[in-house]
């Protein structure tokens, strides 16, 4: 399809064409920017980059899904918010430049099939995209975990939202039928087999983010003062990470009722990957599964990142057949629901909650049913 659309916008075929993952965590959310651990797996849904090189510094860029165009010279690399989507490419090529890189004008087309703004990563699969698509067009090659950070980057800096890191990995790394264990702190990851006939079930409530922006980055400074009174009461800590469940007993009464809230969050959820990832191994589905709705309403209670939407999907789906486990997934305040299902049982599940998500809010839930997928950095 990108191939196509090249060949009418620019009168030729494309010389190459790539493809970088969105993705779904199956739980440790919210933990990746307190240097915990997360286990997010990548999914059949894509961000695909086809493109040629032209012989000055001009890119020349077409969104498909925003059917828009946009054009920058590299020589002077901007932000544009009348083309948004074109800060992804844009920030990624500026660090590669500033890394010295030496990038070439090329004419390119950008589209694909990860549902944006619903917390599935698509800007993480741009910027992972744009960093394989220009090691592809140049000839170069970035060590993987090198080229996740200067996408990060990209999202910090550039965008100027200020995510973790999991996505930009998981895109990047992320391999078929495993979900990665990352631990954000020395960023060492396996990928972890998943195993038995499940399917992942992702259910998209619809609701934009609105305030994911901005809440995201009240998470992270609430996270950052309940470090700082943790170190107050002696607790060593440079992060989340440090702080142990007993700390959260010993002091929880000197610390500040929100703030403790957050931290019970994020050190319970810490404890729980852990736990699940040994599950997984084990092949123990069933407590993977309880684990996942342990983390809902974590996020829902104590976090406080869940919505009535997201709550509701959640409750629909304890009451199907097949189920082992759901909650809300990426950011919060909207997005989606991820959801552990029998394989035989998936399709009945996704029919089954749409329409008790209709009856019960009046509301139109997408559901993918997913594979999981290799990273567009993964080593072949
Ligand atoms: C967003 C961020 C990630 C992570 C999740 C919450 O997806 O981009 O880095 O913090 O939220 O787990």
């Amino acid at each position: 399809m990108l191939k196509e659309a090249f060949q009418k916008i620019f009168g030729a075929a494309p010389e190459l064409e790539i493809r970088a993952p969105g993705r779904v965590n199956l739980i440790g959310e919210h933990t990746d920017y307190n240097n915990g651990f997360v286990l997010p797996a990548a999914i059949d849904r894509f961000v695909g980059f086809a493109g040629r090189k032209r012989a000055d510094r001009t890119v020349r860029a077409h969104a498909l899904d925003f059917s828009d165009a946009a054009e920058f010279s590299l020589d002077s690399i901007q932000r544009d918010d009348r083309h948004s989507w074109s800060n992804y490419l844009r920030g990624v090529s500026k660090l590669l430049e500033e890394s010295g890189h030496r990038l070439q004008g090329a004419d390119i087309v950008v589209g694909g099939t990860v549902p944006r703004e619903a917390g599935l990563s698509s800007s993480a699969a741009m910027e992972v995209g744009a960093v394989a698509f220009w090691q592809k067009l140049i000839s170069f090659e970035l060590d993987p975990v090198a080229a996740v950070k200067l996408a990060r980057r990209a999202e910090n800096e550039f965008v100027g939202v200020p995510c973790g890191i999991m996505d930009q990995f998981i895109s990047a790394l992320g391999r078929e039928q495993h979900a990665l264990f990352l631990d954000c702190r020395d960023l060492k990851y396996r990928h972890v087999p998943l195993k038995g006939e499940v399917k992942i079930v992702i259910c998209n409530s619809g609701v934009k983010r609105a305030l994911a922006h901005s809440e995201y980055e009240v998470r992270v400074k609430q996270c950052q003062e309940a470090v700082d009174q943790f170190r107050k009461m002696g607790v060593q800590a440079e992060s989340l990470r440090d702080v142990k469940f007993g700390d959260l007993i010993q002091h929880g009464k000197h610390l500040d009722k929100i703030v403790l809230k957050r931290a019970t969050h994020v050190v319970t959820e810490n404890d729980r990957v852990r736990e699940a990832v040994k599950m997984l191994e084990q092949g123990d589905l069933k407590y993977f599964g309880k684990l996942m709705y342990d983390s809902h309403k974590s996020l829902r209670e104590d976090y406080e990142v869940s919505s009535p939407e997201l709550d509701t999907l959640v409750d629909l789906a304890r009451l199907q057949r097949g189920v082992l486990g759901a909650r809300m997934t990426g950011a919060g305040f909207g997005g989606c629901t991820v959801n552990l299902v029998e394989r035989d049982a998936a399709d009945a599940f996704a029919v089954a909650v749409r329409e008790g998500y209709q009856k019960a809010l009046g509301l139109k839930a997408d559901i993918y049913v997913c594979e999981t997928s290799n990273g567009a950095l993964s080593p072949a």
